[in-house]
């Protein structure tokens, strides 16, 4: 190819004559550039969430360098930019309330500056799907390149996994069966190295559906962050997103329908985090793809869960990317008629032609689909007049005698009210109650914390309870467990129907005939509706204000309307 024949975005700033072409190249050459580099070869924008803040994503400077060896080796010319960073374990109140704002950061980064492609380096909880999203409305041709899970926790004689044992090392210690010492002592043991979460978190799920969805190169998933062969996928990314910028292979034409399809039957097959749902919800809004709460439920409902990781198994990503990862969950799944084996990736290859080669090392981690390792994988999305537009639960990592119960309400009207009240001696719970707990959906918290799998109160811990059925508009951490119901829309600080839950209100839970329902006569729910008041808003200026105005709710994927769907790559005016 005549790389100087071909018209590219970045010509309209670096390949004019006169003073904004001197503009554009002089300051850049302030950085040492040579003046070949600007001679139309496809400029690739490294779209880096580094941060010391954001310790899952701490290690992103080494990526971003492997990635340029790549770009230059292909002849592209690298430029690596910051956006703002998500640290899932440092930002109040909620990563969730800054996604849409660093998508906003994203796309606008890449319109406003000289860029033919972006690789984008994820890693923690938000930062996958913001760049996504961000990357999307402005389709370009775009690579995921993900930072990788931390290696193995070990604890003592036994593995142990991010965010999921740290629920369970908090429920010992408030049952008097581990001391402070001991959980301070774990600390160290559990995040070991380099990388986010190990466990089949919200992280690796979207590490996993950026390879289902054919937007990062086979093996993104699972490879840890430690292993040099990370660095290799970074360099072998910036590789070929050189070529796809030859190709305009630009996002939309991988992030079709039927790629979405693949992820959703995916995450039910990893057992992957409810965060998936609200992710993918935003990122197809933005790409134009049609899809809704009920794909979830549709698409996922006859897909075993085959992969044996915590939260709802024993092992961690590492035993995955060694037992063969996610492309032999995919040979498996696609075997079996559940993917389109014809979905283009970001390789150039489909994701058939990637997968079917693939091996299964170790039949304790990834089970064969015809003996899975939990029947119910996927996403069950309920619904009743306690969630007239949806609510969901992650039945693999739910408790199977909790899956129809029918319960009498005990209420906590926020999250502040239930740490108040939650290990209070005096509060009348037993097992057999339903946790409620309001005010945590995107507009009530706000920022649609994960607060969802609330504690169980100490009195039942010490009496070897082990799980309750739980509901609230929040979310769920994807490290963690329970028969949690989640997402429940619209939420109550937007006067969706669990406002008005009462003490002692019965409440029937029925996942098999996915329904939710508040056992209270319809005169006595519009009374009180009709009592009810919205909460003040919690901010009248900045990015809060425009949040709280234009959040959506959980069953279209929290986005703000105003940036649902896309504005594409046009070249934007000169500044000069
Ligand atoms: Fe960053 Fe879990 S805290 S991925």
């Amino acid at each position: 190819m005549n790389r100087k024949k071909a018209v590219r975005r970045s010509a309209e700033w670096f390949g004019k004559d006169g003073k904004d072409g001197f503009h554009h190249r002089s300051w850049m050459k302030n950085q040492g550039l040579p003046h070949h580099l600007f001679d139309g070869r496809p400029v690739i924008g490294i779209c880096n969430t580094w941060s010391e803040l954001t310790p899952c994503n701490a290690h992103f400077r080494v990526l971003a360098e492997r990635v340029k060896r790549g770009v230059y080796e292909m002849g592209g010319f690298p430029l690596e930019f910051p956006v703002m960073s998500l640290g899932e374990t440092l930002m109040r109140p909620s990563t969730m309330l800054y996604r849409n704002l660093v998508s906003m950061d994203v796309e606008e980064s890449i319109r406003a500056n000289p860029l033919d492609g972006v690789v984008l380096l994820v890693g923690c909880d938000k930062t996958t799907p913001a760049l996504l999203m961000g990357a999307a409305s402005c389709d370009l041709p775009a690579i995921v390149v993900s930072g990788g899970p931390m290696l193995n926790g070990r604890f003592r004689d036994g593995q142990i996994g991010s965010g999921t044992h740290v629920w369970k090392f908090e429920d010992m210690v408030r049952a008097g069966d581990m001391s402070m010492q001991e959980f301070m002592d774990a600390e160290a043991c559990m995040s070991r190295s380099a990388g986010h979460c190990m466990t089949m978190g919200t992280a690796s799920t979207m590490a996993s559906m950026s390879e289902s969805l054919g937007i990062a190169l086979p093996t993104n998933a699972a490879i840890p962050a430690a292993d040099s062969r990370r660095n290799v996928l970074a360099h072998m990314a910036g590789r070929r997103i050189v070529e796809m910028v030859e190709e305009d292979l630009t996002m939309s034409k991988i992030l079709t329908r039927e790629a979405f399809e693949n992820a959703i039957r995916t995450n039910g097959a990893i057992g992957g985090s409810t965060n998936a749902v609200v992710h993918l919800l935003a990122v197809a809004g933005r790409i134009g793809v049609d899809l809704s709460l009920d794909d979830w439920d549709t698409l996922g409902r006859d897909v075993p869960c085959i992969v044996n990781l915590m939260p709802s198994g024993e092992y961690l990503m590492e035993d995955f990317y060694y037992a063969g990862g996610l492309p032999a969950v995919h040979r498996e799944l696609a075997e079996a008629g559940l993917l389109h084996k014809d979905a283009p990736t970001a390789n150039g290859r489909t994701l058939w032609e990637n997968v079917k080669d693939a091996q299964c090392w170790n039949r304790d981690v990834i089970f064969p689909l015809a003996e899975p390792f939990k029947a119910q994988g996927g996403i069950a999305v309920l619904r009743g007049n306690l969630a007239p537009q949806g609510a969901i639960l992650k039945p693999s990592a739910a408790t199977e005698p909790l899956m129809r119960h029918r319960g009498k309400a005990v209420v906590f009207e926020d999250i502040d009210d239930y740490k108040a009240r939650i290990d209070d001696p005096e509060l009348a719970v037993d097992a057999t109650c339903v946790l409620v707990l309001k005010g945590c959906g995107p507009k009530g918290y706000p920022g649609f914390p994960e607060t969802g799998n609330m504690g169980l109160p100490a009195k039942l811990l010490r009496q070897g309870v082990s799980d309750m059925v739980r509901i609230s508009d929040a979310r769920m951490s994807g490290t963690a467990f329970g028969t949690v119901v989640l997402h429940t829309a619209p939420e109550a600080a937007a006067g969706g129907p669990l406002a008005f839950v009462r003490d002692g209100d019965e409440i029937e839970l029925d996942v098999p005939a996915r329904r939710l329902v508040l056992h209270v006569p319809d005169e006595e729910l519009e009374r009180r509706r009709a009592a009810w008041r919205a909460p003040e808003p919690h901010s009248e200026r900045g990015y809060l204000k425009l949040y709280l105005d234009h959040v959506m709710q959980a069953d279209t994927g929290a986005d703000l309307d105003v940036l649902t769907g896309g504005s594409g790559a046009g070249v934007p005016r000169e500044s000069h």
